[in-house]
């Protein structure tokens, strides 16, 4: 991959500047000459309906697009990463959380080695598992029934199976207790323990490396309060169970290996609530509705891996969020679910986006002279439009969004709440419209309003949107949401030329806090902290004592 040009120097990066230099007509002009798009830029994967007319782009600009990404041979290292081929070049790791979810009788290789088998029989283990906390036949300590399960992990051992839960809460086990803790203020564990019973709670401590500070110590605090509750260490063997790469530092931590769920160190973090990370998760919805998630995410790896470029929708959405970031200066791209149950959907795909495409430097390690990831962000709709929508309408500065909506709300909820739904996705719609198409001068004067405010009752649309729209939220389709993001992340870090699959830009923070704690606990002298720091700590000691 060393022959690889940048980007920027690609004759085809060139055509797409002189393109948005030309300039294009905004969404009402482009919606007049060609109403067709409605329909024609839509594409289908799974149940998944996605509409991206509503983009400032024409038939030319996705011809552009799809040239750059041909020419940046994005398919190239995406048949790359299904073959296994080490394309994390700066970990020499293969990158293959698509393995995660192939089929039993599928074969995929790393270093010869054909690694669905031990996939499945994880997989097996965990659904296993899961079935006898779920049935009662695993039961804790004192023979008392798991009630309560605490997740334990950050970044990727959190975010995945804590969005997944909520996500499929009317999916989960509605007579036992979920919590996931993942910050080190001790508060987030006090908070999630404190109701809870001792006797009845399964803690499954999840971290790929068994090293990150946050996870042993909020699992070291949560063995001291199940022990202190139990006295007797033989209990931490019906209580804790270890999802890891790393069965040399969970037998250090005293967990028993015979209770760790084994992934490998070919799923990225942020790729990995499909692993054994989901173990939380498949305790809640059941090994069966797992396995429905699982058969969603290769519904897309199926997809990406086949579907020609004009209809393929991971890389049609790539592009597009290339098209905004690179040649219109945006620096941010909203998610904005019009579901209750996604609530935490867009903090899972800050980390998978902005971890894995915040790079400064290409493949080759040369500093990139082009925008890379965009800031993702966003909550659910509704509650936005009462909050920060005000900027997206009416603000500098231009943020594409993706609005997600379903047709059914789940089957769980009563009529009258059921009735809401039309209410909530009206918003969807109106929104995506408004944001498209805005009001102009003359449609405010029309309704007689003052001169005075014509200027800022005016709106003027061209914020681009995607609607994703599916018959309703069940695990198959979350599977296929998460795999559509994660496929659209590979595309733009191929076009980038970044590797989209290391976080080195994580270390330095945590090395800097490992060297500070002293200062703060013992009072020692930290050398080497900046004027600005020192004082803070200082600060912090004074108010301390
Ligand atoms: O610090 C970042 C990170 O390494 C993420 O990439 C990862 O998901 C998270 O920490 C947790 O790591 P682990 O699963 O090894 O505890």
């Amino acid at each position: 991959m060393s022959d690889v040009p940048e980007p920027t120097r690609l004759p085809e990066w060139a055509a797409l500047e002189q393109h948005r230099a030309q300039g294009l007509p905004g969404l009402r002009d482009l919606f007049a000459d060609d109403p067709s798009r409605a329909e024609r830029y839509v594409v289908h994967v799974g149940d998944l309906r996605i509409d991206y007319s509503k983009h400032l782009v024409t038939d030319e600009t996705l011809r552009l697009l799809r040239e750059l990404a041909a020419a940046t041979d994005v398919f190239g290292l995406r048949d790359a990463m299904f073959r296994g081929e080490r394309i994390n070049t700066t970990e020499d790791r293969a990158v293959l959380h698509t393995a995660l979810r192939a089929a039993r009788d599928a074969v995929v290789e790393v270093d010869g080695e054909n690694v669905v088998p031990a996939v499945h029989a994880v997989l097996d283990r965990m659904a296993d598992f899961a079935g006898r906390v779920r049935s009662g036949e695993w039961t804790g300590h004192t023979g008392r029934r798991i009630r309560n399960v605490v997740n334990i992990g950050i970044g990727g051992s959190d975010l995945g199976p804590a969005m997944a839960y909520e996500a499929l809460r009317a999916y989960t086990a509605r007579d036992m207790v979920f919590r996931f803790v993942s910050n080190v203020d001790g508060a987030d564990l006090h908070e999630a323990i404190r109701d809870l019973d001792p006797e009845e709670t399964l803690f499954v401590v999840a971290s790929k490396t068994f090293t990150t500070i946050e996870t042993v110590t909020n699992a070291t605090s949560a063995r001291t309060w199940l022990l202190e509750a139990l006295k007797d260490e033989a209990a931490v063997a019906r209580h804790f169970v270890a999802l890891s790469t790393n069965a040399g530092k969970v037998a250090d931590f005293g967990i028993d290996t015979a209770n760790m769920f084994e992934f490998w160190d070919w799923v990225g973090g942020r790729y990995s609530y499909d692993s054994a990370i989901g173990l939380s998760l498949m305790i809640a919805i059941g090994p069966d509705r797992f396995r429905e998630m699982l058969d969603g995410f290769r519904i897309v790896d199926e997809h990406f891996r086949t579907a020609p470029p004009e209809a393929n929708a991971p890389l049609l959405m790539g592009l597009l969020g290339i098209w905004y970031n690179n040649f219109h200066d945006a620096q941010s791209h909203a998610v904005l679910p019009y579901s209750h149950y996604l609530s935490k959907f867009t903090a899972y795909l800050q980390q998978l986006d902005m971890e894995s495409n915040g790079k400064s430097v290409d493949r080759q390690g040369r500093p990139v002279e082009w925008q890379t990831g965009p800031v993702v962000w966003g909550t659910p709709g509704t509650n936005g439009q009462h909050a920060y929508y005000q900027l997206i309408h009416q603000g500098t500065k231009l943020i594409p969004a993706d609005l997600i909506g379903f047709v059914r709300p789940i089957a769980e909820l009563s009529d009258g709440l059921k009735a809401q739904h039309d209410l909530l996705m009206a918003n969807l719609f109106a929104q995506g419209q408004a944001l498209a198409f805005g009001k102009t001068p003359d449609e405010v004067r029309a309704e007689g309003v003052p001169e005075e405010l014509v200027p800022h009752k005016t709106f003027r649309g061209d914020h681009p949107t995607t609607t994703i729209l599916a018959t309703e939220l069940t695990p198959s389709v979350l599977g296929q949401l998460v795999a559509l993001y994660e496929h659209k992340v590979f595309v733009q870090g191929a076009v980038w030329n970044i590797d989209s699959f290391d976080q080195w830009g994580v270390e330095l923070g945590k090395v800097l806090a490992k060297r500070v704690e002293p200062a703060l606990t013992e009072g020692a002298d930290v050398p080497g902290l900046d004027p600005s720091t020192a004082a803070l700590v200082a600060a912090y000691r004074e108010r301390r004592k």
